[in-house]
């Protein structure tokens, strides 16, 4: 008797979850994009975010639960129900915040159902109109004659922004002051408005003010120039051999939610990445979606890994923390 009621309970447990991925989503789903509005990782959240609302039919909304490098609204989403309604877009700070958090108040490969990965930046170098360098040979000679004034906005420690000035400061040898910010869309604002002197940030962000003669851009941070921003040099190529970084973004949901739920968005986030519309408007930007079998948990679980083994060596080696 006690087996066979331990069995229906299974396969009555079992027919509830494929019902529910069945009629899934049957509400509207919130993609957690844990760095503030108007900034490239709220530009790519919401291009991927429409996207995928074609292919669910289903309507997705933004959450910027901002601060601490995306920790915040990354606790959110680990905290949130497993039901696939609360989904988190966050970029390699996923990894890097593994070792630059001592308090991290979630674990970001257990706590998180990988969906998949979703795309890469580039990263630019750009300036405020009146810094005086106007290439990146003159940035670096810039900073290293002005290294006790010059300063460099970012995200926050732990963010793209911040990781890859990290990469640079130490590159020359140096530590700049920071001017630290929820995002690097407000960064932008400021860099824009000449309140500090230039920052390393997504090309999704800084293309555009680029093309419009706002700010001035010195290098890329790819191996090879962006096909859409030929004039470009590469940092590489610009006088710091081999330094490059990338920022990939992935789509994870809270641990425990079910399997069936995680297939279902999966899916869609491949055919999300297949949609004409969302390839032009991130590849405009510099950005390229990853291949359908990238965008799928076992490739963003791997990759995770792949990251933090990269990333936790480096930082501690920089000996950086956030708290
Ligand atoms: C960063 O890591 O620099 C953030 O992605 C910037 C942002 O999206 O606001």
């Amino acid at each position: 008797m006690h087996k066979s009621l331990i069995a229906l309970a299974g396969a009555v447990c079992l027919i509830a979850t494929s019902a529910a991925a069945e009629d899934f989503p049957s509400k509207t789903v919130t993609l957690m994009m844990p760095y503030a509005a108007g900034g490239p990782g709220d530009t790519l959240t919401r291009i991927i975010g429409q996207g995928m609302s074609k292919v669910l039919g289903r309507q997705i909304v933004v959450d910027n639960t901002a601060g601490a490098a995306g920790t915040i609204g990354s606790l959110k989403v680990a905290q949130s129900p497993a039901d696939g309604y609360t989904l988190l877009v966050m970029h390699f700070g996923h990894a890097a915040n593994t070792a630059l958090y001592r308090n991290l108040r979630y674990d970001a490969v257990n706590d998180f159902e990988p969906i998949g990965m979703i795309a890469e930046s580039p990263m630019a170098f750009v300036g405020k109109k009146a810094l005086a360098a106007n290439t990146f040979q003159d940035l670096v000679a810039y900073v290293k004659a002005n290294r006790e004034t010059v300063t460099q906005g970012h995200a926050g420690v732990g963010s793209a922004s911040h990781l890859c000035g990290l990469l640079f400061q130490s590159a020359l040898d140096t530590k700049l002051a920071a001017a630290a910010y929820r995002g690097t869309g407000p960064a932008l604002n400021d860099l824009i408005g000449g309140q500090f002197d230039f920052m390393c940030d997504q090309t999704l962000n800084v293309l555009q003010p680029i093309r419009g003669g706002l700010i001035k851009a010195y290098a890329v941070t790819t191996k090879q120039r962006l096909a859409v921003a030929p004039e470009l040099p590469t940092a590489s190529e610009a006088g710091l051999p081999g330094f490059e970084i990338t920022v990939w973004f992935g789509l994870w949901a809270p641990k425990g939610t079910p399997k069936p739920v995680i297939d279902k968005l999966s899916g869609a986030l491949q055919q999300a990445l297949l949609d004409p519309e969302v390839k032009d408007r991130l590849a405009s930007a510099g950005a390229e979606t990853v291949a359908a079998q990238r965008a799928t948990p076992d490739a963003l679980r791997a990759h995770l890994k792949s990251e933090i083994d990269k990333w936790v060596p480096l930082i501690r080696k920089a000996g950086v923390s956030a708290d």
